[in-house]
């Protein structure tokens, strides 16, 4: 009997919160973590990292997707972020990744790639964004 193979889900969602743990956002004081898993198994985290000139600021789902990518160019079959410091009570549209992360999630992510987000329910690429920006 063959069965679709299983997307460590749980294991992906607690490496996005320990990434979150080292999040530097003084700024903000609002810490994301982020964690992509490659198809052969490996798990690379990301978190946000703010800057004293604010525009600078990378989120945590680029630096996690940045990571992977110089580590490896194999496919990416899923994304898990864990946004702010107590998700639970924070409102879903606080619970989804911003506009420009999402144009870069769709340059390396299939449409069809789970993205686990802590405290909210899971997207497709897809459903986050259609439309993506591509060079003809
Ligand atoms: N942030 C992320 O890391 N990912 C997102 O998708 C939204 C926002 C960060 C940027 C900044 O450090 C803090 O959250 C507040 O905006």
């Amino acid at each position: 009997m063959t069965s679709a193979p299983i997307i460590p889900e749980k294991k992906l969602m607690e490496a996005a919160r320990s990434a979150k743990e080292n999040s530097y956002s003084p700024y903000s004081n609002f810490p994301v973590g982020a964690a992509v898993l490659l198809e052969d198994g490996q798990i690379f985290k990301g978190a946000n990292i703010e800057n004293a000139s604010y525009g600078l600021t990378c989120c945590a789902e680029r630096v996690a997707l940045f990571t992977a990518r110089t580590a490896s160019p194999a496919k990416i079959i899923g994304l898990a972020i864990s946004i702010g410091k107590q998700t639970d009570k924070l409102p879903k549209e606080s619970l989804v990744p911003c506009g420009a992360c999402r144009q870069v999630m769709s340059e390396f992510l299939g449409a069809e790639v789970p993205i686990y987000i802590d405290g909210n329910r899971s997207f497709t690429m897809n459903e986050l964004l259609p439309y993506s920006f591509k060079l003809p």
